[in-house]
C-alpha cells in the first residue's frame, strides 16, 4: 500500500491532435453547425478518457449542456444510454418508487429551468418506456409501434433541440457497442438533424466488437454505421495506440519518476501502445513489488514478476490482491453487468448492505478496479468485468445469473413493472428454461411495442430454440411465432417473414390465429413479391367466419392488389379487380376507417389507369395523399407521397411527379425507422430517376426531324448526322442521365436494405437503362445481371408488370450493343405486354415511352419507315396525354358512415380535387345534405342555405384536394341518400356540374347495436 499515491491516474499523454479536432467540431456546433463525432479504437485505447478530458476542459470554457449516457453491456433496455443522458430512467433495482419519482422531478425542474416544456402529451420518459409503462392517455397507447416509435423520436429531438436553443450542448455516449437497436436508430436519426443546430454528439465504440454474430448477422453497430456514412452524418477519430515517446511519458507520471530504458521499451513492445494496458501493468508492477528505483530511475525488480502479453492476464493478475470476500463481491457484480446497483449486490450475495458498501469503499480505495458513482457502481474499465466475469466456474456463473434474476423480480414485485429484457437474459444465462421463456416472450413484445425489431427477433428465437419439439410449450411456440414474425417483417426481412406467418398458420389450432397469421403473410408476401402466395393466402381466409366484416375488406382488398399485379398467375381482367377494390372501400367508407381508405386509394390509382380512368387515377391519388394526413404513421404518409408519382408518371405530369416525390422526402424526414425510409427512399429515387430520364426522353424526341433523315444512312453516317444536328439535346439528355443515375443508385442502395427482390428491381432496372443509354456498358451489365438473377430465380417473371419493365430494359440493354434482332424483340415484347390490358397501370404512357425508343433503335438501324411508323403512334399518344388535362376539371368524392344513430355526431367528408393543370372556381354545392341531418360543424364554413352551400368563388388550384369536412346529427330514422352536385367554372368561363357519387346513410335508433362510427377522423 505504500504506493498508494502513484496509482492515481497518470495525465493526458498523446492526445493533442484528438483534442483539437473535438474542439473544431465543438466550435462548429457552438455556431450551429452541429455534427456527430465518434470516438473508435480498441479496448483501453483510451476513448472514455480522450472523451472525458474534453468535457472537463470545454465545461471550464464554455457555458454549455452536457449530456451523458452510456450502454448496458448486454443491451437489454431499450433506450436505455438515452434514458441515463437524459436522467430520465429509473434503476431497475430500486426501493418502492424511490429514485424513479425523484429521478423524473429532478429532470422535469431541471428543464423547465431551461425554460422547457419536453412534451406537451407525455414526458420524454413515458415516451422511451415504451407503451403500458406509465399512465397515459389512451389515444396515445394506441398508436402503431411505428407511429411510437416516430413520436418518441420526435420528442426526444425536440427535448435536445430546446435545451441547445439557450446555450450549445452536448450529448455523449459511452460504448455505443453495447447499445441497443432502438438507441442506434435513435442516434441516427438525431444525427440527421443537427447540422443546423447547437449540438455535438459524442460516442465511443470498441471497434473490434463490431464483428457479426454466430450465425452472420452484422453487429447492429455495423449496420448503422454504414447506414449514416451512406448520408454522410458522421465523423470518426480512429484511436491510435500510443507512441514509444508517449508510453514513456505515461509510465514516468505514473510511477513518479523516471524509467530505464529498458522497462520503456518492454512496456511499448508489450502494450503495442495501448494505455489501458500500460496503466494496469504499472498498477500490476507496483502492487505486487515488481518495480524498483536504482538510481533514481524505475527498473523491473529482477526476474520476479514480468509483463504479461495479453491483457488479460494483467487484469487477471491484478484481481489476485483482492481478498476472498473482495473477489467474490466483485464477481457477483460482473454478473449483474459493467454498472451495478449495491443493494441488488448485496441482496444476491445476501449480505448486508452496508457491509457491501464498505467492501466495495475498501476496493476502490485500495485497487480502484470499481468506482462509485451517484446510487451505482461501475467497474473501472469493462475489460475487468469480462476479465473477472470468464474467470467463474460455469455453474456458479449459471447460479448467480438465477439468483440475480430472482431478486430482480422480488424487489418489483409491488411496483409491477419488471425490466422484463434483464430478467430474460439472466434466467436465460442460469439455465431457467421455464422462466426464460415466460420473460423472453413479454420482452419479445415489448421489443415489438416500441417497434425494435432486432431485440425482438432475438427473444422470440430464443424461445423457438429453447422450446422445439416440447409439447407443454405449444402456446409459447405459437406467441414466439408470430412475435418473430413481426420482427422480421419490420426489419423488411419479408421472405423469413412470409414463411413464419406460413409455418403459424400450419400449426396453430385456433382459427382466429389461423386467420390473422395467414393475414400478416399476404402483406409480407406482398411486399417480397410473391404475389403468387399473396393470392393464395387470401384465397384461403378470405371465407373465414372469424373475419370482421371489416377484415375481410381487407382480405379482398390484398386479393385484388395482388391480382392487379400478379398478372400471369390470375385470368382477372382489370375491370374485375377495379370493382373488387371498389367495393373494399365502400366497405372502409362505411366504416370511416381513413387509413384503410387511403392505402386503398392509392393502390386503386393503377387500376383505374389499366382501366383509362386516369381523371379518376389523379383524383385517387391526391386524395390518398390528403388522407394520409390523417395517419399518425409517417411512414405511410411518405409511402403514399413516394407512389403517387408513379400515377402521374404514366399520365405524363413529370413535374406534378417530381413535386409529389420532394413532398415524399420531407415527409421521409420524420420516419425513424431505417427500414421503413428504405422502401420509401428507393420507390422514391427509382420515381426520380424514372421521370428525370422520361421528361429528358420526351424533349430529345419532341426534336427529331424525322423527315429529313431518311437521306442519310445508317450506322456511323447516321450517328454523325444526329449528333451533328441535336449535339445541343443530346448533351443536355446526358446530363439528365446522369442525374438520374444518382438517384437510381441511391435508390438501389436502399432497395439492398431489404430482401424485397420486387423493390430491387425497380432501381436496377433504372439503372440498366441508364447505364446503357449513357453508353457506360461496363455498369450497364453489372446491374443486368443483377437483375438477370432476380428473374431466373424468382417467381418475379410470372409479374406481368416486372416482365414489361423487363423486357423494355433488355430492349435498351441490347440496342447500347447494337445486338439489334434481340432489341427489337424485346421493345416488341414489352409494347405487347403493356397492350394486353393485364397490367396494373396503363398502357399510354409506357407504350408510348417504348415506342419512342423503339423508334430511335429502329432509326440507327436505317429502318426510317417503320421508325416513323412508332414515332407517329408515341407522339399522338403524348399529344392525348398533354391535352387531357388542359380544362378545369372537378372531381368530387364524398365518405360518411353507412350507418348511425340517431341524435349522435358523426363525421363525413367531401374532397374536391381539380384534375387539371389550370385552376377552377367553385360557385356552389346543391343538395349537400339532407334536411333531416343537421349540421353541427363545417371546415371551412360555408352559408348552407336550403341544402345549398355558396362557396364564394373558391378557387381550386390545379392537383390539389380541398376538402370540406362536416359534423353531423341525423334528426330522423330511415335510409337517406347523398347526392351533392358542385357547380364550378372552368378556366374559359364555362359553367361546368360535377356530380357526387352518392352514398347512402342509415339512421338507426339510438339503443340499436354495433352501428356507431369508427375512425381516425
Ligand atoms: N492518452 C492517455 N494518457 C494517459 N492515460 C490514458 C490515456 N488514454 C487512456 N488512458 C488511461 O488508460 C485507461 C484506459 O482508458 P479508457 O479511456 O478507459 O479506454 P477505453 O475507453 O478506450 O476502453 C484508463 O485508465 C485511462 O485513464
Ligand atoms: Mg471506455
Amino acid at each position: 500500500m505504500e504506493n498508494l499515491e502513484l496509482l492515481a491516474e497518470p495525465d493526458l499523454v498523446g492526445r493533442e491532435n484528438e483534442l483539437e479536432t473535438l474542439q473544431h467540431y465543438l466550435d462548429l456546433a457552438v455556431q450551429g453547425k452541429g455534427t456527430t463525432v465518434f470516438v473508435s479504437g480498441e479496448a483501453g485505447s483510451g476513448k472514455t478518457r480522450l472523451v472525458n478530458e474534453f468535457l472537463s476542459a470545454s465545461k471550464q470554457k464554455r457555458d454549455i449542456n452536457q449530456l451523458s449516457g452510456w450502454c448496458l453491456s448486454n443491451s437489454v433496455i431499450p433506450y436505455f444510454p438515452f434514458m441515463e443522458a437524459f436522467n430520465v430512467y429509473s434503476s431497475g433495482y430500486s426501493k418502492k418508487g424511490s429514485s424513479s419519482g425523484m429521478r423524473q422531478g429532478g429532470l422535469q425542474q431541471g428543464l423547465e429551468k431551461e425554460g422547457l416544456v419536453v412534451d406537451e402529451e407525455l414526458g420524454l420518459r413515458a415516451w422511451l418506456m415504451g407503451p403500458g409503462k406509465t399512465e397515459r392517455k389512451r389515444e396515445l397507447e394506441e398508436l402503431s409501434p411505428q407511429a411510437w416509435k416516430d413520436s418518441t423520436f420526435a420528442a426526444v429531438t425536440k427535448a435536445l433541440f430546446s435545451m441547445s436553443a439557450k446555450k450549445p450542448t452536448i450529448l455523449f455516449i459511452d460504448d455505443l457497442q453495447w447499445a441497443d437497436t432502438a438507441s442506434l436508430t435513435l442516434l441516427q436519426y438525431i444525427s440527421r438533424f443537427i447540422a443546423s443546430e447547437k449540438v455535438l454528439i459524442l460516442s465511443t465504440f470498441r471497434s473490434e466488437d463490431l464483428n457479426p454474430d454466430s450465425e452472420g448477422h452484422p453487429h447492429p453497430l455495423a449496420d448503422t454505421l454504414r447506414l449514416m456514412s451512406r448520408e454522410n452524418l458522421y465523423k470518426e477519430i480512429k484511436l491510435q495506440s500510443l507512441n514509444r515517446f508517449s508510453v514513456s511519458l505515461l509510465a514516468e507520471d505514473m510511477v513518479g519518476g523516471h524509467i530505464q530504458a529498458d522497462l520503456a521499451e518492454k512496456l511499448a513492445v508489450e502494450s503495442q501502445g495501448n494505455p489501458l494496458f500500460i496503466v494496469e501493468s504499472l498498477k500490476m508492477l507496483l502492487e505486487g513489488g515488481g518495480l524498483i528505483q536504482e538510481n533514481d530511475r524505475w527498473r523491473l525488480s529482477t526476474g520476479k514478476i514480468g509483463i504479461p502479453t495479453k491483457i488479460k492476464d494483467i487484469l487477471v493478475r491484478r484481481l489476485g490482491v483482492l481478498k476472498p470476500a473482495q473477489r467474490k463481491m466483485l464477481e457477483i457484480a460482473s454478473v449483474i453487468g459493467y454498472k451495478f446497483n449495491p443493494e441488488l449486490l448485496a441482496s444476491v450475495a445476501a449480505q448486508d448492505s452496508l457491509e457491501t458498501l464498505e467492501t466495495l469503499n475498501s476496493i476502490e480505495q485500495s485497487t480502484s478496479l470499481v468506482i462509485g458513482e451517484g446510487d451505482m457502481y461501475r467497474f473501472d474499465h469493462g475489460k475487468y468485468r469480462e476479465a473477472l466475469y470468464e474467470e467463474i466456474s460455469q455453474p456458479l456463473r449459471r447460479a448467480y445469473h438465477g439468483r440475480i434474476a430472482e431478486r430482480i423480480k422480488s424487489s418489483r414485485s409491488a411496483a409491477g413493472k419488471l425490466p422484463v429484457g434483464d430478467l430474460a437474459f439472466h434466467y436465460a444465462e442460469a439455465g431457467n428454461k421455464e422462466k426464460a421463456v415466460k420473460y423472453s416472450l413479454d420482452a419479445g413484445q415489448e421489443a415489438l411495442k416500441i417497434y425494435s425489431g432486432t431485440e425482438a427477433i432475438k427473444h422470440f428465437r430464443y424461445v423457438l430454440d429453447a422450446t422445439t419439439d416440447i409439447e407443454k410449450y405449444a402456446d409459447e411456440m405459437m406467441i414466439a411465432l408470430e412475435g418473430l414474425g413481426d420482427g422480421l417483417y419490420a426489419k423488411g426481412r419479408c421472405g423469413e417473414a412470409t414463411e413464419v406467418f406460413e409455418r403459424l398458420s400450419k400449426n396453430t389450432t385456433s382459427n382466429s390465429v389461423k386467420a390473422r397469421a395467414l393475414g400478416k403473410a399476404i402483406d409480407a408476401s406482398f411486399f417480397w413479391g410473391e404475389y403468387s402466395r399473396t393470392l393464395d393466402y387470401a384465397d384461403r381466409i378470405v371465407e373465414y367466419p372469424e373475419l370482421t366484416p371489416l377484415e375481410r375488406a381487407r382480405v379482398r382488398f390484398n386479393r385484388a392488389k395482388a391480382r392487379a399485379w400478379g398478372g400471369e398467375f390470375v385470368e382477372t381482367s382489370s375491370a374485375h379487380y377495379l370493382k373488387e377494390m371498389e367495393e373494399s372501400l365502400r366497405v372502409f367508407e362505411g366504416e370511416y376507417s381513413l387509413s384503410d381508405i387511403h392505402s386503398t386509394l392509392l393502390e386503386m390509382t393503377t387500376a383505374y389507369v389499366s382501366n383509362d380512368q386516369l381523371e379518376n387515377a389523379i383524383a385517387a391519388a391526391i386524395r390518398a395523399r390528403a388522407l394520409s394526413e390523417f395517419s399518425k404513421n409517417a411512414g405511410e404518409t411518405a409511402m403514399v407521397a413516394s407512389w403517387m408519382s408513379l400515377t402521374y408518371s404514366i399520365t405524363k405530369l413529370e413535374d406534378e411527379g417530381l413535386k409529389a416525390l420532394e413532398d415524399a422526402i420531407r415527409v421521409n424526414e420524420k420516419i425513424s425507422d431505417p427500414v421503413s425510409r428504405a422502401f420509401v427512399e428507393t420507390t422514391t429515387y427509382w420515381m426520380s430517376g424514372q421521370l428525370i430520364e422520361a421528361k429528358a426522353a420526351s424533349k430529345l424526341f419532341s426534336g427529331l426531324p424525322l423527315e429529313t433523315m431518311r437521306s442519310f444512312g445508317a450506322g456511323a453516317k447516321f450517328k454523325f448526322f444526329m449528333s451533328s444536328l441535336i449535339s445541343g439535346a443530346l448533351r443536355d439528355f446526358k446530363q439528365s442521365l446522369k442525374a438520374a443515375i444518382a438517384q437510381s443508385l441511391k435508390g438501389a442502395a436502399c432497395a439492398d436494405e431489404t430482401d424485397s427482390y420486387f423493390y430491387k428491381t425497380f432501381n436496377y432496372g433504372n439503372l440498366v437503362r441508364e447505364y446503357s443509354l449513357l453508353g457506360d456498358i461496363e455498369h450497364a451489365e453489372e446491374y443486368y445481371k443483377k437483375l438477370k438473377k432476380i428473374f431466373d430465380d424468382t417467381s418475379i417473371s410470372g409479374i406481368f408488370h416486372s416482365r414489361a419493365a423487363y423486357a423494355s430494359v433488355r430492349a435498351t440493354y441490347f440496342s447500347s450493343r447494337k445486338k439489334w434482332k434481340e432489341a427489337n424483340q424485346f421493345h416488341e415484347e414489352a409494347i405487347a405486354i403493356y397492350d394486353s390490358g393485364q397490367i396494373a397501370g396503363d398502357r399510354t404512357m409506357p407504350i408510348a415511352g417504348e415506342r419512342q425508343a423503339y423508334c430511335w433503335d429502329l432509326l440507327q438501324q436505317g429502318r426510317f419507315s417503320d421508325a416513323k411508323i412508332q414515332f407517329e403512334k408515341a407522339k399522338r399518344a403524348m399529344e392525348d396525354l398533354d391535352r387531357r388535362f388542359e380544362h378545369s376539371n372537378v372531381i368530387g368524392h364524398i365518405i360518411g358512415p353507412a350507418r348511425v344513430k340517431l341524435g349522435i355526431e358523426f363525421n363525413m367528408r367531401l374532397d374536391l380535387i381539380n384534375v387539371a393543370k389550370n385552376p377552377a372556381v367553385l360557385i356552389q354545392i346543391e343538395e349537400l345534405v339532407p334536411s333531416e341531418f343537421s349540421i353541427v360543424s363545417m371546415q371551412p364554413s360555408y352559408n348552407v342555405q336550403k341544402n345549398a352551400a355558396e362557396l364564394e368563388k373558391k378557387s381550386l388550384k390545379p392537383f390539389t384536394d380541398d376538402a370540406i369536412t362536416f359534423t353531423l346529427k341525423a334528426t330522423k330514422t330511415g335510409d337517406f341518400n347523398l347526392n351533392p352536385q358542385l357547380i364550378y367554372v372552368n378556366e374559359l368561363g364555362e359553367t361546368k356540374i360535377c356530380k357526387v357519387d352518392p352514398i347512402s346513410i342509415t339512421v338507426l335508433p339510438p339503443d340499436a347495436v354495433g352501428s356507431s362510427q369508427k375512425g381516425d377522423a
